[in-house]
């Protein structure tokens, strides 16, 4: 009897459905212009063990940047998307796809925005993920979301490129506290209250933000919070945005505790 039911459900498929319904299918799919981005779409994928593929274009962007600039604002003045190579896979055969990209002008780079013309992602879940020289998580996130309105859209994981040597650990957390991998992890402590800058959180700032390439404001407030690690400040900062206007920023600056660690900045969320 048994064997005639387990028979007469695998010839209606409703075998493979029963056993996919609890485990949903999670695709990386990813642009990458200079191999950042690439890094942590592979990290994600040996981690999951998820699908994965990249984004390619017809013509692509020159590796070098003043160049790929130069392009860009061409393109944005022009209204024009730089054509795709066809997706070697199928959208549709997954439940959750983790899209990945840089961050270029404060949002996802232009082959996403070629990318969300053709595809809309309806009914399937959307984890951004994406590396940036300061910020632009929340950003490129919202602008998904503005793009796609019929996709579930969640804000997943930010790197600096400077800091891509801590995706292995940083990842693990996301993809445990996400639940799209299993584990357990120790939870981190909410940040403090919000006080007034010291001196000693100026110089912590001026370690971790002082030598970016970029002036990245004036910290005028900051709340901390121990970690595992060390020491994370969450720092309110009077700043420019891109119009010169005068905004203000968060800035986030972890200080491990090893020896001799210096202070970095991990994001900054305008
Ligand atoms: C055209 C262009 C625009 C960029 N704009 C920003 C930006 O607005 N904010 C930022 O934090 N980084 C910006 N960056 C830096 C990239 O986001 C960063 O280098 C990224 O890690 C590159 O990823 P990839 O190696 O996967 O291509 C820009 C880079 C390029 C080429």
């Amino acid at each position: 009897m048994k064997k005639f039911i387990i028979a007469t459900f695998a010839t209606l498929g409703l075998v493979a459905c029963a056993s996919q319904k609890n485990e949903q299918k999670i695709l990386v799919l990813y642009y990458s212009q200079t191999g950042a981005t690439e890094s942590v779409a592979k990290e994600i994928q040996k981690q999951l063990g998820a699908d994965i593929a990249k984004i390619d274009l017809e013509n692509p962007y020159d590796g070098d940047f003043n160049a790929t600039i130069a392009r860009c604002q061409e393109e944005m003045k022009t209204s024009k998307f730089p054509a795709l190579k066809p997706l070697n896979i199928n959208v549709k055969d997954y439940d959750i796809v983790m899209l990945g990209y840089p961050i270029w002008f404060g949002t996802y780079a232009r082959p996403i925005a070629s990318l969300v013309q053709e595809q809309k992602f309806e009914g399937k879940k959307i984890v951004t993920f994406c590396t940036f020289g300061s910020g632009g998580l929340q950003t490129s996130t919202s602008d998904l979301k503005a793009a796609l309105p019929n996709a579930e859209i969640v804000e997943g994981y930010g790197v600096r490129t400077a800091r891509i040597g801590s995706i292995e650990e940083e990842l693990n957390r996301f993809l445990i506290e996400g639940g799209y991998k299993d584990g357990e992890i120790e939870p981190l402590p909410p940040f403090g209250k919000h006080e007034t800058v010291s001196p000693e959180d100026i110089q912590v700032f001026n370690e971790a933000c002082g030598d970016y390439q970029f002036p990245l404001g004036t910290p005028v407030d900051v709340a901390k919070r121990q970690t595992p690690i060390g020491t994370e400040f969450e720092f309110t900062v009077k700043s420019q945005d891109m119009n010169r206007k005068e905004s203000k920023a968060t800035i986030y600056v972890t200080k491990t505790k090893k020896q001799g660690a210096k202070a970095e900045f991990t994001q900054v969320v305008r």
